[in-house]
């Protein structure tokens, strides 16, 4: 329609969005191991859970299995990386027993918390982890202990029934993408019981997923509708929609891409809020700006709720220097 038929539309553009340190880092390191080591480089599972993500790598010669048996027999010594979910202990010892060249995108967030289990472990504290069963974050924090010795906690529910196996301390970890607000209710539940449960240092619930949920809260009440680009299996994205509904905001869709958009869901608003999960890149934000004002007479406005500056060192072997002719 020409332009001055076409209704106003306000897109509230949240921020910060989109891509955390752990992503970019997890990306940056499949990219740096196709450019040194060639294709194919083998990755266990969605190197970050965003299938334009995965397939813009797999045409650039990634390929994606879930356990490392799927790698073929003839391709054992190309380097295989974990994604940045992290994984369970037996999985490098899986690959080093099959002498496979492996570079681990753990997230170091995700690998601080795998840290905080083991010290609990070692203190002879009994952990709970409070997550989101099947998550692959999830499974690879509980599986840096033997089976059996971290009891997961998701609701409140959860934490009222929680029956102590021993009469050892206790002590919570959590995973690093959950809802601020449901984790301060589960872990009031825990304190309530338990008054002496050991906590983290420092929140494990990652400043990304932090920021996000916060840049929504100010958001959502404003605006009619709320769009989060993300993918229905990435935590942080669900968390971010929930988020937007909690705050006000009952019109709040998790949308993968423009061609995702159901527009009978936003006909006649003339507020949109927008944001993205920490796997979600930025250009399908611009993808779903550009679907709007096709529609709608749109004007942008940022609301920043904080600066990120946060970034993370590469693996060793991708920092070293490329060698340089005489
Ligand atoms: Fe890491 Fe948080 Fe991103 S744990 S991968 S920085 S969402």
């Amino acid at each position: 329609a020409p332009t001055s038929e076409r209704p106003a539309l306000t897109i509230h553009l949240c921020a910060p969005r989109g891509f955390c340190a752990g992503v970019d880092r997890a990306i940056q390191i499949v990219e740096l191991a196709l450019e040194k080591y060639g294709r194919p480089v083998y990755v266990r599972h969605e190197i970050v859970h965003n299938k334009f993500v995965v397939d813009g790598l797999k045409t650039k010669g990634a390929v994606f299995v879930e356990e490392l048996e799927e790698i073929p027999a003839a391709d054992q010594e190309r380097p295989v990386i974990f994604s940045a979910h992290g994984v369970p202990k037996a999985v490098p010892e899986d690959a080093r027993s099959r002498n496979m060249f492996f570079l681990d995108a753990t997230c170091p967030l995700v690998s601080k918390v795998h840290k905080e289990a083991e010290i609990h472990h070692r203190r002879e504290r009994e952990i709970l982890l409070i997550g989101h069963a099947g998550h692959p974050e999830v499974i690879g924090t509980m599986g840096q202990l033997p089976e059996g010795t971290v009891t997961l906690i998701e609701t409140e529910a959860d934490a009222l029934d929680f029956q102590p196996k021993t009469d050892r301390q206790l002590a919570f970890i959590t995973q690093t993408t959950l809802s601020v607000d449901d984790t301060a209710g589960i872990v009031e539940v825990l304190r309530q019981r338990f008054p002496d449960i050991v906590a983290p240092h420092k929140e494990d619930i990652c400043y990304a997923t932090t920021n996000r949920q916060e840049a929504v809260k100010a958001v959502a009440p404003e605006v009619d509708a709320m769009i989060v680009v993300g993918a229905p299996n990435s935590s942080n994205s669900q968390r971010l929609r929930e988020v937007a509904e909690r705050a006000g905001c009952t019109t709040s869709h998790l949308i993968q891409r423009a061609s995702d958009i159901d527009w009978n869901a936003f006909s006649g608003i003339s507020s949109l809020g927008l944001t993205a999960g920490a796997s979600a890149p930025e250009t399908l934000v611009e993808e779903i700006i550009a679907a709007f004002a096709d529609r709608y007479s749109v004007s942008v406005e940022t609301v920043r709720t904080a600066e990120e500056t946060i970034a993370f060192n590469l693996p060793r072997e991708l920092r070293e220097a490329p060698t340089q002719a005489p």
